[in-house]
């Protein structure tokens, strides 16, 4: 009896919202808990901890962790323990003890080094343990048993926090303080995993490119360089960019080394400049237009990707209407863009001339739009191409492969082999490029690899552009 009570104590299950960091957050949680004798499930009934990594940037993600607990609730009867992580509790922090009482434990990022502290508190019955006083912290959180859940493509945090303090955005008060790794410390994780046999590997970052190493050894290019140098890594990349910190040298390193990929992504979140100052965003339309320009005039095809928010407050018709001449002027390949929604401590909250929720709407409606027009044209000018996809998937139905391009567009393919034996996950193959789609690329793997040269631009007469 004793020992099943023991067993059932010891597992758990976690769920994860919001970004990569916060998934790769995730990744170092299980890895933590797994090394103090934690063994992880798939499904709530079966564990006996049961953790939320949560997610406040808007007020829909920050909704579902309580719709979650609510669900759960009937569980605590079931002698079942909860957490809160991530960025909701660095928020909410003690408030979610009163929303919902049968949580034992609620801890934000910065205090996840301490997480083997908090969880023998936790194992000796304690019932509100907090996490919520590392946010001044010059520490990062670095662990050697990251349960990484991808073979080929691993993450690497290399900066922790925000000190950018953009006036809509909860990050600084969740992630706390701007902090960077030593570039030794990371080249010794980039090490270890091209060991484990990871080709892939992507800096993460709330804003990546701030790096500065405290030793003052590597700038961010040179980190980049570095990591795309090791043998054996085919890819790297990272995310996410801020513009007042994106140097030319970045541009260059990636011409430069073959292992960079060819993505940059760069926030600009509105067009109007009025609007940009009045997101604290501290740079101008054409500032960032400048940077566009250096990333165009590299030798690479450098594909460039974006965030915007409409309807912050005070943006008016002809300021989002410089958001929708930017995105025809940069002519992006993906737009991540959402509504502006008011956070918790941040100074949009307070601000005058709030835009109705219809507004809002019909503005995100125009934009999307506008840009997938964007993107059903300016994909086509991969048709014909060969292209070195890395396999991530099947997709039974259609009997393609899917994959991913060194500018991070999902390619289908099929392939003449697929019948026999399909090509294994991580594994990179030479594909044209028979057709594009506004989100996608399709295409058919080449046979005889050797024959031709991968990213040759072969356009053939008749190849179509869809949709
Ligand atoms: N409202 C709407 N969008 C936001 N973002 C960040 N904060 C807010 C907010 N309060 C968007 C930004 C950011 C992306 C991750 O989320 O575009 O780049
Ligand atoms: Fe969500 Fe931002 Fe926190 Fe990531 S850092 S989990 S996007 S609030």
């Amino acid at each position: 009896m004793g020992d099943i009570l023991v067993c059932v104590s010891k597992t758990f299950y976690i769920e994860t919202f919001g970004c990569q960091m916060n998934a790769h957050d995730s990744e170092k949680v299980i890895g933590t808990l797994e090394q103090q004798g934690y063994a992880r499930v798939q499904d709530e009934d079966a564990a006996g901890l049961i953790l939320y990594n949560t997610c406040s940037i808007r007020d829909k993600a920050e909704q579902k962790v309580f719709h979650r607990l609510n669900e759960y609730k009937k569980l605590q009867g079931e002698g079942k323990k909860f957490a809160v992580l991530g960025c909701v509790a660095q928020q909410e922090g003690q408030k979610i003890f009163e929303k919902a009482p049968y949580v034992s434990m609620v801890a934000g990022s910065a205090s996840y080094r301490n997480l083997p502290e908090m969880l023998r508190r936790l194992e000796a019955g304690e019932e509100r343990i907090t996490g919520l006083d590392d946010r001044q912290t010059e520490l990062t959180f670095e662990t050697e048993f990251t349960a990484r859940s991808n073979p080929h493509r691993g993450y690497i945090t290399i900066i922790e926090g925000c000190d950018k303090f953009c006036a809509y955005c909860v990050v600084p008060y969740t992630r706390g303080k701007e902090r960077s790794r030593t570039a030794a410390s990371v080249l010794v994780e980039a090490r270890k995993m091209v060991d484990l046999g990871f080709t892939e590997i992507q800096f993460l970052g709330q804003n990546v490119n701030s790096y500065r190493d405290p030793s003052g050894r590597m700038s961010f290019a040179e980190l980049l360089v570095a990591v795309g140098e090791l043998p054996g890594i085919r890819r790297v990349r990272f995310t996410t960019s801020h513009p007042r910190d994106f140097t030319r040298d970045i541009v260059q390193a990636i011409d430069d080394t073959p292992t960079l990929c060819d993505h940059i992504h760069l926030p600009v979140q509105s067009g109007s400049t009025a609007v940009l100052q009045a997101m604290a965003r501290e740079y101008t339309r054409e500032w960032y237009l400048e940077r566009m320009n250096w990333i165009k005039a590299a030798k690479r095809d450098i594909s460039i990707t974006s965030d915007m928010i409409v309807g912050f407050p005070g943006e008016t018709d002809a300021d989002f209407e410089e958001t929708i001449t930017l995105v025809g002027e940069v002519k992006y390949d993906a737009v991540f863009a959402f509504k502006f929604s008011p956070r918790p401590n941040t100074p949009a909250v307070t601000m005058a001339d709030s835009i109705p929720d219809e507004v809002k709407t019909e503005r995100l409606r125009i934009l999307m739009d506008r840009q997938r027009e964007i993107q059903r044209k300016h994909y086509g000018r991969h048709l014909g191409e060969v292209q070195e996809v890395m396999v991530e998937s099947y997709n039974p139905s259609r009997n393609q492969v899917v994959g991913r391009s060194t500018q991070n567009k999902t390619v289908n393919f099929s392939t003449a082999q697929i019948v026999q034996a399909r090509p294994p996950i991580g594994s990179y193959l030479p594909v044209r490029i028979t057709q594009t789609l506004p989100n996608c690329l399709v295409g058919e793997a080449i046979e005889d690899a050797e024959a031709l040269p991968v990213a040759s631009v072969q356009r053939a007469s008749d190849f179509v552009v869809l949709n």
